[in-house]
């Protein structure tokens, strides 16, 4: 695992470093995607990942469906990576038995959805991958102190994908493999 200390340490995301490393002056920042972002570019190798932000996005979060938030290489202004965030209801029975004797009896439960996350080809492998991951974990945890929330959920596109996010130890839905959720118990102790 890494180590999430260095790791937020290299954020620039205002929650986190304002909290962490105020001082800090780095290559990247996160931000909610804008008008002035340059979407054209953005090659993530996943097709269907590259036309969602050209085409969709943007309209998602005009209708408040998902907030997508975009990572910005600070020297070109370039999209590096971004993620969509939503609010989603799952249903108590799709969680593994285990999780769920320990939660109250009702049909569905809070959670928090994220949705796409994508890092350029250009950018891949520099860790930017988990940089936006735990930007979004981090913000689902904010989040979940207003309106509650018990785990983040995220949708494999293929095993490769899932393996990305297995690495942090999200947990497969039983009947849903490519669906993955991270209780929001685990994210509170990553960032303890
Ligand atoms: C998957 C993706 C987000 C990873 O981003 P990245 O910036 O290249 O990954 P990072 O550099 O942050 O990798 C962090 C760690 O995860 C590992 N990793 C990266 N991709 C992985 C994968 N698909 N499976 C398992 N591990 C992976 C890296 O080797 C690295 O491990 P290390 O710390 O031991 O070196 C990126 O490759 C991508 O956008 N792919 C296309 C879209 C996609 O599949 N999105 C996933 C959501 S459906």
């Amino acid at each position: 695992m890494p180590s999430y200390g260095q790791l937020l340490n290299a954020i620039n995301n205002k929650w986190v470093c304002k909290r962490l490393c105020p001082m800090s002056d780095l290559d990247y920042s996160i931000e909610p995607l804008g008008s002035h972002h340059d979407l054209a570019a953005f090659s993530c190798g996943v097709e269907q990942l590259d036309t969602y932000l050209q085409r969709q996005a943007r309209q998602d979060s005009r209708n408040d469906f998902a907030v997508p938030f975009a990572l910005i290489d600070k020297k070109s202004g370039a999209i590096a990576g971004y993620y969509t965030l939503s609010s989603l209801h799952i249903e108590m029975s799709e969680l593994p038995p285990e999780i769920t004797k320990k939660l109250p009896k009702y049909p569905t439960a809070p959670a928090t959805l994220l949705g796409r996350l994508a890092v350029d080809k250009k950018y891949q492998g520099k860790k930017l991958g988990e940089m936006l991951l735990m930007d979004a974990l981090y913000r689902s945890l904010n989040l979940s102190h207003e309106i509650a929330s018990m785990a983040v959920v995220v949708d494999a596109k293929d095993e490769k994908a899932r393996s990305f996010y297995e690495r942090y130890d999200f947990i497969r839905f039983p009947n849903s493999p490519l669906r993955l959720f991270l209780p929001m118990k685990t994210i509170v102790k990553m960032f303890e």
